[in-house]
């Protein structure tokens, strides 16, 4: 789910599929049961949707991408198109779990309200996405870009990467108690730096000339060659997630 820009599933799936995978430990924190209602919000190709199903519980996916909600429903989900900020359920669910998502969402409260609002009381809120720090190397390389390049435009930054005290506060601001944040350092293995550019960055680079677009991707490559890639690893990149668990709080009955 983007909340700026939309990205096509088959690319998706060629050249970012590690998202869902390294999205199984927040499985484990959100710890399914049997039977309880569980929105996977921003649930991209469907992946780890069908993984909480495996618990036995019933899944309802969201995502802001038609191509993504098309390839979840192929595999059997019932998803549709949704953004994290208009959200239309009602005191329906046990658990809404959120991977790899939230950064793309820049109104965070309204975001948080939205899933307030669809919990039941004592629904859990569990969930992980960039954090402080997150892919620091690769903005200040566009940065870096932007300014050589004064006719590509601003660089305009569409994520937000919070310190844990930032949203936990938005979170207990709403009603939410905060059982567990935590920011985790986790160097990433990409496939290539123009790929994830072209997956993760063409919002960003959608004032730069089309006739310039290969020249910027490899610049930004340039900059961060020789602190991202080695022969031995290849490109990884320095990506920080924001871990948490909240709970909507009973009083909010
Ligand atoms: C992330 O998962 O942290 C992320 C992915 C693409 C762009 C920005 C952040």
């Amino acid at each position: 789910m983007k909340e700026s820009n939309q990205w096509n599933a088959n690319e998706y799936n060629k050249n970012a599929d590690f998202v869902s995978k390294l999205g199984l430990p927040v499985i484990n924190l959100l710890a399914p049961k049997k039977d309880e209602k569980i929105l996977d919000l921003g649930c991209g190709d469907g992946t780890l949707s069908v993984e909480i199903q495996k618990y036995g519980s019933q899944v309802i996916a969201v995502d802001l991408s038609p191509d993504m909600v098309a390839k979840s429903k192929k595999k059997g989900l019932k998803a549709s198109v949704m953004s994290a900020t208009q959200l239309e359920f009602y005191n329906e669910f046990d658990a809404v779990f959120s991977n790899a998502v939230l950064h793309w969402v820049t109104d965070a409260r309204l975001a948080i309200k939205n899933v307030k609002q669809a919990l039941k009381a004592d629904g859990r809120f569990i969930g992980e996405f960039g954090g402080c720090g997150n892919i620091q190397s690769l903005q200040e390389a566009m940065q870096t870009v932007f300014e050589r390049h004064p006719e590509y435009g601003e660089f305009l930054n569409p994520w937000f990467f919070p310190k844990k005290e930032e949203y936990a506060k938005l979170l207990e601001e709403d009603g939410f108690c905060v059982h567990y944040i935590e920011i985790i350092d986790r160097p990433t293995p990409i496939g290539d730096i123009k790929e994830w550019l072209d997956i993760f960055a063409n919002g960003i680079m959608q004032n730069v000339p089309t006739s310039k677009k290969e020249s910027f991707k490899k610049e930004v490559e340039n900059i961060l060659k020789p602190k991202l890639f080695t022969q031995e690893n290849g490109w990884v990149v320095d990506y920080v997630r924001l871990r948490f668990a909240a709970q909507k709080e009973n009083n909010e009955k």
